[in-house]
């Protein structure tokens, strides 16, 4: 409501009146009378002057005279002054008052008229007094309609709007021009109509009343209207003051909403929410607080403590109360209750409830059940206290640390481990406890902690406090906060130095087993039928088994048909009694070939000495057994030529005598005479003899060979002619020379005795015709082939290879192929001679002879000779010029054997000798000291009883000179060397001789030149 006030009750301003009057004693009489009533006054008489007096003053009213010399009336000059801008209220003076004037001055704005009279003067102040409260009044009504925060909206009865200030403007958005005029209504629609009815009294009582508007662009929003009604000059007229409510409304709608939320806070907890009032009766009582207290909240509100729980906790309650209240603050604590019988613990807050004025009323509180949470805080301190303990107790090293890898905690057993005491070690970096060396990989598993990883386990070096380097398994884990940020890690530590070092044993223990070459094999002796469990690299290499095809098997797959039954049988007795054993026995690998086995077999029993595993090692010892199977040969060989040696020199002994006898008769007896045949028979058999001891001193390497350097395939091709014969139509014979054969030391008739043996087995064993393939190359033999064949010698070597397509050999038959009187023809279709003449022929050449034969394919011999050096094949082998048969010297002969020195002695006489005998050295020694004349050739034998032939030479050096020497001897080789003398040597007789090769031998030897002086 707008309160106008009135007229009256204005104080007079100090205003400026401008007097228009022509007539001086007037103006001076206005002036005076103004002046006394407190207004400054400014005179004019002219319109001029008037309008001068406007620009130079500010002018609040002009008194007018309505009769001016200069212009036609005042009321011209007030339209000029108007026209000239001014806007200054103006009273009419005039002498006398016409309708028409008076109609004409209101029309321009006069505000009064004052007739000049005797006593116009007097009330001249008040009407100037009157105008200037009323335009002053109009002016602050005008100012407070303008400035008004509400809108204010004047109507006339027709409902038309006649004011519409700025507030309405910018409440309803649309400018006072295009408001005025319109209905009320189109603004604020509701109906709360001005009266109508012009003849109603005009009630000043205003209405506040709700309701909404309608701005100009639609929107609507509500507002609160005041509503007064008035009248003027009978005109009826309406005033809204208008006060758009939005901003109140969503206030008010905002208290409301926090209200709401502050009770659905306070019912939505499950901490209870109480006020009280000063005796402890419940203002206010949540939900959670009737829960606490076990009743409706209705039953409770208006209730104390005491009416409602246990007296003693309603006690402690009250008594926590009165504290706040009194101590006036806020006060946490923990009240043990009893509650619906039970004992709980509440922790509340209480403070003091005042009214506006701030006194204390009462109390507000919360309170919260935390029996709960205390039961799981004590649980959760047993638990640290716990854990502490194990900590503590723990046998891992357990070491924190922070972000930066500094030691923050550390147990005993960290102690233990790494010797710092706790208190040495906190601080110390993680790098503290590692070797220089460490620091690489230190920092590499440090980033890996730092970036979360949950697996950054290792097993590293570390350094103890007196400097010992120890080995440590870590289990990292990272640490990070609430915000998911590395705040350091756990490290727990086994010092591992123990068990690594007997891991590394272990590894190289199995490193070990790995790379054996023998088969290592682990079976589980408390399996039924012993399983294998372990199978070693070895074992597969040695077998061709691989562990997957062993594992869980027995081992009784590698042997087969020829495995001896016998061993199996010790190997399974030891086995069932747990005691190891050794075996030998025939194996198979897994694809077929056998092979011999050396197998041991352990058990291994547990700490209580359970028999738990057995361990069996396989070592692979066919070659070895083959070596000894070719050792046994050898040996059989040589014992045999031993025996074939001494058999050929006691018959050659034998055969001399016959032989020599037996030549001598046939000289004796005449053609005619019929014993003459006997004798002749006699002779045969003796040279056939002769030839069978001269075939066994061959195999015995104990036949006298006139070696020499030889061009093998020049031997074989003077003998392909022979050859062809002897094989036969139905035999073809292959010669096959390699280049550049290299030269042999041999006996060039002895080489064709092997070739022609070798042939004649062949056709035999080819009774049906085949091909028989002679081979001459050059081959260097390694050692190798040297260590796995008796008697050979790695370098240069020629082979003869004779093999045959025929019958082949058994491996049984090939082992006895080279001994003497062996044979598998029938009876008198051989001697059995052939292949140990061969062999023997071969060995007394330096070379070895090996064979391979298979059964329905054929039979190869390979025969290799040494190559002889080119210095020794320089030296020429000299050959023996025919000499005269006999001669004058003396010959001494020594020789135990009676029938050869007879025979001797007979020949040599014969010859024209002179012959002194000696059965042995010390007789000869007696024969020469007692023979006078010279002596010029000593013919003895090698051995003989007491001092052998050689002693005898030089004890009779000692005594006599210059007499020639000449050996002879049933032994060649070996048995001769040992007596220091050289078969090959001139001064060598070999038995049986002829008297022939005795003439030629005696001669030559007496022929010497130079004594026999390097024996
Ligand atoms: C650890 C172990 C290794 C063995 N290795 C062999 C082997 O290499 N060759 C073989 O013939 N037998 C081997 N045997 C023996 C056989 O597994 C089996 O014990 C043997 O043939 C006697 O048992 P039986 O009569 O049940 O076959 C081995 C046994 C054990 C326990």
């Amino acid at each position: 409501m707008i309160v106008i006030p009135s007229p009256a009750r204005i104080a007079a301003p100090i205003a400026t009146v401008l007097i228009v009057e022509d007539d001086p004693g007037i103006a001076e009489l206005e002036r005076v009378r103004l002046d006394d009533a407190g207004y400054r006054t400014v005179v004019a008489a002219t319109a001029d002057e008037a309008l001068g007096a406007l620009a130079a003053t500010e002018i609040d009213l002009i008194l007018l005279d309505y009769q001016l010399p200069d212009t036609t009336d005042g009321l011209d000059l007030y339209v000029r002054i108007k026209e000239a801008g001014y806007d200054v209220p103006v009273i009419l003076v005039t002498g006398f008052s016409s309708e028409a004037t008076l109609i004409r001055a209101l029309r321009i704005g006069v505000r009064d008229f004052v007739t000049k009279s005797v006593e116009y003067l007097d009330y001249l102040p008040d009407a100037v007094g009157r105008v200037l409260g009323e335009i002053h009044t109009a002016q602050q009504l005008a100012s407070i309609i303008a400035s008004a925060q509400d809108a204010i909206i004047g109507t006339g009865l027709d409902r038309r709007i006649t004011l519409f200030n700025p507030a309405a403007e910018q409440m309803f958005r649309c400018p006072g021009v295009r408001a005025l005029g319109r209905l009320i209504t189109d603004f604020i629609p509701d109906q709360f109509s001005p009266a109508t009815d012009a003849s109603e009294p005009v009630r000043f009582e205003t209405q506040t009343l709700p309701t909404r508007g309608v701005r100009q662009d639609g929107d609507e929003f509500p507002l609160e209207v005041s509503v007064s009604f008035g009248s003027t000059g009978g005109q009826r007229y309406c005033t809204l003051i208008v006060r758009d409510v939005t901003e109140r409304e969503r206030m008010a709608a905002e208290l409301r909403r926090t209200n709401e939320l502050l009770a659905a806070v306070v019912e939505g907890t499950t901490d209870a929410v109480f006020v009280k009032d000063r005796d402890g009766r419940y203002l206010l009582a949540n939900s959670a607080t009737a829960s606490f207290i076990g009743r409706p909240a209705g039953e409770i509100l208006g209730h104390a403590d005491a009416d409602l729980i246990e007296a003693g906790s309603a006690g402690v309650m009250r008594d926590n109360d009165q504290f706040v209240m009194k101590a006036d603050r806020a006060v946490t604590s923990e009240e043990p209750l009893v509650m619906g019988g039970q004992h709980r613990t509440f922790s509340v807050t209480k403070a003091p409830y005042r009214d506006a004025s701030g006194a204390v009323i009462g109390v507000i509180g919360i309170s919260r059940d935390v029996t709960e949470r205390n039961r799981l805080a004590t649980e959760r301190d047993a638990l640290l206290a716990r854990l502490r303990l194990q900590i503590e107790r723990m046998p891992l090293g357990y070491v924190l640390f922070d972000a930066d890898a500094r030691v923050i905690e550390w147990n005993p057993a960290a102690e233990r481990i790494f010797g710092h005491a706790r208190h040495q070690a906190l601080g110390l970096s993680g790098f503290d406890l590692a070797p220089p060396a460490f620091r690489s990989e230190g920092e590499t598993l440090l980033g890996r902690i730092r970036s979360g990883d949950m697996a950054a386990h290792s097993v590293n070096d570390n350094l103890t406090r007196d400097g010992r380097v120890i080995t440590c398994e870590w289990h990292n884990t990272p640490l990070l906060d609430e915000n998911g940020r590395f705040i350091g890690f756990l490290g727990l530590a086994q010092d591992v130095t123990a068990r690594r070092s007997a891991e590394d044993a272990l590894r190289l223990r199995d490193r070990a087993i790995q790379a054996v070459t023998q088969g290592i094999l682990i079976s589980d002796a408390e399996q039924r039928d012993d399983p294998v469990v372990f199978a070693s690299p070895g074992f597969a290499r040695m077998t061709g088994y691989a562990a997957e095809d062993i594992l869980g098997r027995n081992c009784r797959l590698l042997q087969g048909p020829d495995t001896d039954p016998d061993a199996v049988a010790r190997l399974r007795t030891a086995i069932r009694a747990g005691e190891p054993c050794t075996v030998e026995l025939l194996n198979y690998k897994k694809d077929g070939t056998p092979f011999w086995n050396e197998l041991s077999i352990s058990p291994v029993r547990d700490a209580a000495g359970k028999l738990t595993h057995l361990v069996g090692v396989q070592t692979d010892v066919t070659r070895r057994r083959h070596l000894e199977e070719q050792f046994r040969q050898s040996q059989k060989m040589e014992a045999l030529g031993r025996l074939a040696g001494s058999v050929a020199h006691d018959f050659n002994n034998l055969l001399t005598v016959i032989n020599g006898y037996s030549t001598l008769l046939l000289k004796e007896v005449a053609l005619e005479n019929p014993l003459r045949e006997y004798v002749e028979e006699i002779k045969h058999a003796g040279n056939r003899s002769a030839d069978l001891t001269r075939q066994l001193l061959a195999f015995s390497r104990q036949q006298v060979l006139a070696t020499r350097i030889l061009d093998l395939s020049a031997t074989v091709k003077g003998s392909e002619k022979l050859l062809r014969q002897l094989l036969g139509e139905a035999v073809q014979l292959r010669v096959v020379t390699g280049p550049n054969v290299w030269p042999i030391r041999a006996d060039s008739g002895q080489m064709e005795q092997v070739l022609m043996n070798l042939a004649v087995n062949a056709r035999d064993a080819m009774p049906t015709g085949g091909t028989l393939t002679v081979e001459i190359r050059n081959v260097e033999l390694s050692t190798k082939h040297a260590a796995e064949h008796p008697g050979a010698r790695p370098g240069p070597h020629v082979l003869l290879a004779v093999s045959d397509t025929g019958t082949g050999m058994t491996d049984e038959l090939k082992e006895r192929i080279f001994e003497p009187f062996f044979t598998t023809k029938e009876p008198g279709r051989g001697t059995g001679l052939g292949l140990s003449t061969v062999y023997g022929i071969v060995e007394q050449s330096a070379g070895h002879v090996t064979v391979t034969s298979s059964v329905g394919v054929g039979t190869r011999f390979d025969i290799y000779l040494p190559h002889v050096p080119e210095a020794v094949q320089r030296e020429e082998t000299k050959s023996v010029a025919p000499r005269p048969e006999g001669g004058p010297e003396t010959v001494l002969v020594v020789e135990d054997e009676q029938s050869v020195r007879v025979f001797s002695r007979l020949i040599l006489t014969k010859l024209g000798y002179t012959v002194l005998e000696a059965s042995d050295g010390a007789g000869a020694l007696k024969v020469a000291t007692a023979h006078a004349g010279p002596i010029h050739l000593l013919l003895t034998d090698v051995v003989l009883p007491g001092i052998n032939g050689r002693l005898v030479v030089e004890r009779l050096r000692a005594v006599r000179s210059g007499f020639k020497v000449l050996f002879m001897s049933g032994y060649t080789g070996e048995a001769l060397l040992q007596h220091g003398i050289r078969h090959e040597s001139e001064q060598f007789l070999p038995k049986p001789f002829s008297p022939a090769v005795l003439a030629a031998k005696v001669r030559a030897a007496l022929d010497q030149r130079a004594c026999f002086a390097e024996l």
